[in-house]
């Protein structure tokens, strides 16, 4: 059986084909070629963005786009400003088009099961892209290996404790909307609970920044500095955007480049400040080989020939096939031999 989403697709190729035959027909050589391929439908993949905002989006955004129209399928984007009513009525838009696949950066991984039921009516696949939509029907999941960042954030922590006193430590956790920034905090749990038991860190102050926005991560950096004053050693910030926050706030203060700040997502700017010295680490998250992944197998989806992924993730309702790219940390150390060699910023660009 023909799906439904195919049909104006396919009543469009159709009528294409009778023009052309109608036009041959007023021609001499007027017989088809049966040997000619039959023309296939466009594959139409609806990307559903929670946010361009920050800027690893804009780069999965056109990583991914490139990939799909280079594989000859077409990408229809729409991003939702951080709201779950607005994302739910991008994805019913996205279906309403008839689109073959959807991809959904979902910006609460809880509120977008019913968007994804819509899909599974409509029996269009659904790929959740970098974080998990929890307890829905979806089909992949492709994202980092997201403990492992907040590992990550926490060994470098580790790896450069002050010698002689016990480290005073802010933490600030990204949206707590997001699944991925559970899982963050999770890795960065693993690798720290043993250091606050050990009496070598305490945390002075923690919080979670709504939306990721640098401006709530600013005020949770004022907030612990009111109560710490500047003897404040060490930031865990879950992304680059709440780093942002939190060095502005320490930068008012003129403690900006005293105190080490974690990253993640090696935007230009996070590179910028770790090479002067205000930001000390980031996560890189090589976009690419998401981002690639992610529309060759929208495209063979929408082909018809989904592949076959071994490894898998649970979301609440179902093993979900699942890729996870891995990230590397990266300092002033190996910033050029990791985001720069890779393509990702240019040496100039980092100056
Ligand atoms: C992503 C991070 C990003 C954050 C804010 C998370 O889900 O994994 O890379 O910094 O969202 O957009």
């Amino acid at each position: 059986m023909i799906p439904s989403r195919l049909f104006p697709r396919l009543v469009l190729t159709a009528l294409v084909l009778l023009a052309g035959l109608a036009g041959a027909s007023c021609s001499k050589s007027a017989a088809p070629d049966a040997t000619a391929p039959a023309a296939k439908a466009k594959i139409v993949i609806g990307l559903s963005l929670d946010t361009l905002k920050e800027e690893r989006w804009q780069h999965d955004r056109d990583i991914f786009k490139a990939e799909a129209e280079k594989l000859g399928a077409e990408v229809v984007i729409l991003s939702a400003n951080s709201d779950d009513t607005q994302q739910v009525r991008d994805v019913e838009t996205l279906i309403s088009k008839g689109v073959n696949v959807l991809v959904i950066v979902p910006h609460n991984g809880s509120a977008m099961d019913r968007a994804v039921k819509d899909a599974n009516d409509a029996k269009i696949p659904v790929i959740s892209y970098d974080r998990l939509i929890l307890n829905a029907n979806i089909d992949y999941y492709l994202s980092f290996d997201n403990v492992k960042v907040g590992e990550a954030q926490g060994t470098y922590v580790k790896d450069h404790l002050p010698a002689d006193h016990v480290a005073q430590v802010v933490r600030i956790y990204g949206a707590p909307t997001d699944n991925n920034a559970k899982l963050f905090k999770q890795g960065q749990d693993n690798i720290l609970n043993p250091l606050i038991a050990a009496g070598k860190i305490k945390v002075v102050h923690e919080d979670w920044a709504t939306d990721w926005k640098p401006d709530v991560a600013k005020n949770i950096m004022n907030a612990a500095i009111t109560k710490a004053g500047h003897a404040i050693d060490i930031v865990v910030a879950s992304n680059d955007g709440t780093a942002g926050g939190a060095i502005q706030a320490l930068s008012e203060e003129k403690i900006d480049g005293k105190v080490l700040v974690t990253g993640q997502d090696a935007e230009l700017a996070a590179c910028q400040r770790i090479m002067n010295g205000t930001q000390a680490m980031t996560i890189y998250k090589p976009l690419k080989t998401l981002a690639t992944q992610a529309a060759q197998i929208a495209v063979a989806i929408g082909q018809g020939h989904p592949p076959a992924i071994a490894d898998t993730l649970d979301n609440g309702m179902k093993k979900v096939p699942s890729i996870f790219v891995p990230v590397v940390a990266v300092d002033k150390g190996n910033m050029l031999a990791t985001v720069v060699a890779d393509g990702f910023h240019t040496a100039a660009d980092l100056k």
